[in-house]
């Protein structure tokens, strides 16, 4: 995979899985613009790896805001005046341990607004450049969550669900013009987002483990194994996957 001269945004390239996601694009000759609402983990990620500026650009976004989403993205194209990848990995997780009936519908609508607003409008600010250049790929964050309707995560099941199939429009109205957008959808990764679900659980569950399901690896994927499959995705290696949802669970989910 070659990236050289490419230019690829990562949102919530604050966290392990951002991080992970920005060195391989990186390592790969890529100019990496890491963009999340905690402008101090994102410098934190850029110190970790090592990036001069060129190839580690911090800019502070809420994906969730359309303001904040199009100055973003004007940044991106003030330094770059391209923009050949996006990979929409911010997302929030709300309560998981929450039955419907007891949801906190602010919450509710939190998760929805970062997780299917916050990608929506990424795509909506992205794609025409892309589609000017006649090039570019998206990868969007789904989950095996938006697959399967696990109990206590009503709102960012759902949510997840909705990233899919926004994935599946947004493919077939882009493909033949060089753009492709595709998803992801982990099974559990060990990030913060992880160790948090865990806390969570610890307050229904004496072992939180006991309500994880790990499948036949009997381990959470570790976030370079998400990077892998993100940034084989967006490469030309990859060029006839359009409209795809890629699980990557380790077979957790095969019963
Ligand atoms: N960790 C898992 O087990 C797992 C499994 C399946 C899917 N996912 C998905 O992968 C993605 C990344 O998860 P993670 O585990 O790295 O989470 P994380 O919480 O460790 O990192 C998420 C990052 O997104 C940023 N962010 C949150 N709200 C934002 C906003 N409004 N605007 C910009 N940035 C914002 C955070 O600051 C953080 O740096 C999420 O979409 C998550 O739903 C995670």
């Amino acid at each position: 995979m070659d990236f050289t001269g490419k230019v690829a945004i990562v949102t919530g390239a604050g966290g392990d899985m951002g991080r992970a996601i920005v060195k391989k694009f990186t390592d790969n000759g890529a100019k990496a613009v890491l963009m999340d609402i905690r402008e101090e983990a994102a410098r934190r990620s850029v110190a970790l790896l090592g990036l001069d500026e060129e190839h580690g650009f911090v800019v502070t976004v809420d994906v969730a805001s359309e303001d904040s989403v199009k100055a973003a993205v004007q940044k991106v194209m003030d330094k770059y005046g391209r923009i050949d990848c996006l990979v929409n990995l911010a997302g929030i997780e709300g309560p998981n341990n929450s039955r419907t009936e007891e949801y906190d519908f602010k919450m509710a609508k939190k998760v929805f607004e970062i997780n299917v607003y916050g990608t929506f409008l990424m795509m909506q600010n992205v794609l025409p450049v892309m589609q000017a250049q006649k090039s570019g790929a998206i990868v969007n964050f789904g989950s095996v969550s938006g697959m399967f309707g696990y109990a206590g995560e009503i709102a960012y099941g759902a949510s997840k669900a909705a990233v899919i199939h926004m994935t599946k429009n947004a493919a077939n109205e882009n493909g033949g013009n060089g753009v492709r957008v595709n998803a992801i959808s982990p099974g559990w990764v060990n990030t913060e987002m992880f160790r948090r679900i865990l806390e969570q659980y610890k307050e229904t569950f004496e072992n939180p483990l006991d309500n994880v399901t790990l499948g036949p690896m009997n381990r959470p994927g570790e976030p370079m194994e998400m990077a892998n499959v993100v940034v084989f995705l967006c490469s030309d290696e990859a060029s006839y996957v359009n409209g795809s949802n890629f699980l990557v669970d380790g077979g957790m989910t095969l019963g």
